[in-house]
């Protein structure tokens, strides 16, 4: 396994690879690797012949007040497990290898980067898809994994590629979580003791929306439940409890095909996110 920083280095090991015939697939992470992003490495081992691992926190698409300084920089450890699940490049940039002096390029796109995380972070997305476009340009990727766990990331990445006529494929990877039930997240690092415990609400209540969807509970219903499950720790606060189309991300009321329920709230001062398809 080869660890690069620069753009040269990465576009030279990948262009071998494709000489050689190999299919390139490519995971894009902000690091502090755990399971989650591991499924992430091995689906990606499982379908393609080349797999590129990029670990870079993303200044662009953090707003000014968000954890950008704090987020958690591992990449010794990082390097280990990808090495150890037989990656083949991690590409990890400093940031001015990605944003030089004079950088003014931006990929936006309307729509499902507007609602739900794009309202509480209004700059987030468009950081999103111009680094996830400069990365599938970088590493020229046949595919492309993401986790159903940053649901409306997803979307939006696929939708980017549809938009802009990307020619990468976009693998969905479902949801990794802990024994208990919380969501893996980089971000839960951030978590006391109690905040981790009172946490657990959110997959309980997805669990709760999932079996009322079943009974044939209306969305209305569902909706009600979950807020009150949530409302119940006193350490949580709700961004949002939002019923949606899971393609296009409106608000959906009635019961129909692909209905994803989508959670924000804070544990404490730490902003978590989860889903579940009803
Ligand atoms: P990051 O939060 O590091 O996540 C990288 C990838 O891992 C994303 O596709 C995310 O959905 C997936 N992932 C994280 N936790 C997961 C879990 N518990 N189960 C399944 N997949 C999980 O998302 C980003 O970084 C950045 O926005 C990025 C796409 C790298 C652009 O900077």
């Amino acid at each position: 396994m080869k660890v690069f920083n620069t753009v040269k280095e990465v576009r030279e090991a990948v262009a071998a690879a494709k000489a050689r015939g190999k299919s390139v697939g490519f995971v894009p992470t902000m690091g502090a690797l755990h399971e989650g992003h591991m499924t992430l490495v091995r689906t990606s081992r499982a379908m393609c012949d080349f797999t590129v691992v990029s670990v870079f926190v993303n200044p662009t698409q953090f707003g000014p007040t968000e954890d950008f300084d704090k987020y958690p920089r591992t990449l010794d450890a990082d390097a280990e497990k990808c090495e150890k699940e037989g990656v083949d490049v991690i590409f990890a940039p400093a940031p001015s290898e990605m944003y030089p002096e004079g950088y003014d390029g931006w990929v936006t796109v309307g729509g499902v980067t507007e609602v739900l995380e794009g309202e509480a972070r209004p700059t987030h997305f468009r950081g999103v898809t111009t680094v996830c476009t400069k990365l599938f340009n970088i590493t020229g990727a046949d595919k492309a994994f993401f986790g159903r766990k940053d649901y409306q990331q997803l979307c939006v990445i696929k939708k980017t590629v549809r938009d802009l006529n990307m020619s990468v494929e976009i693998v969905p990877v479902d949801i990794v979580r802990d024994v208990d039930g919380l969501a893996l997240s980089s971000r839960n690092k951030y978590l006391s003791g109690d905040e981790r415990k009172a946490a657990l609400c959110l997959s309980r209540s997805l669990n709760i929306a999932k079996d009322m969807y079943k009974e044939g509970a209306d969305l209305a219903a569902i909706k009600e439940a979950v807020t009150k499950e949530i409302e119940s720790e006193p350490l949580m606060k709700i961004d949002y409890v939002a019923l949606v189309d899971g393609d296009t991300l409106r608000e959906v009321t009635a019961e129909s095909e692909g209905v994803v329920l989508l959670l924000a709230a804070y544990a404490g001062s730490t902003r978590l996110i989860d889903n579940t398809l009803l």
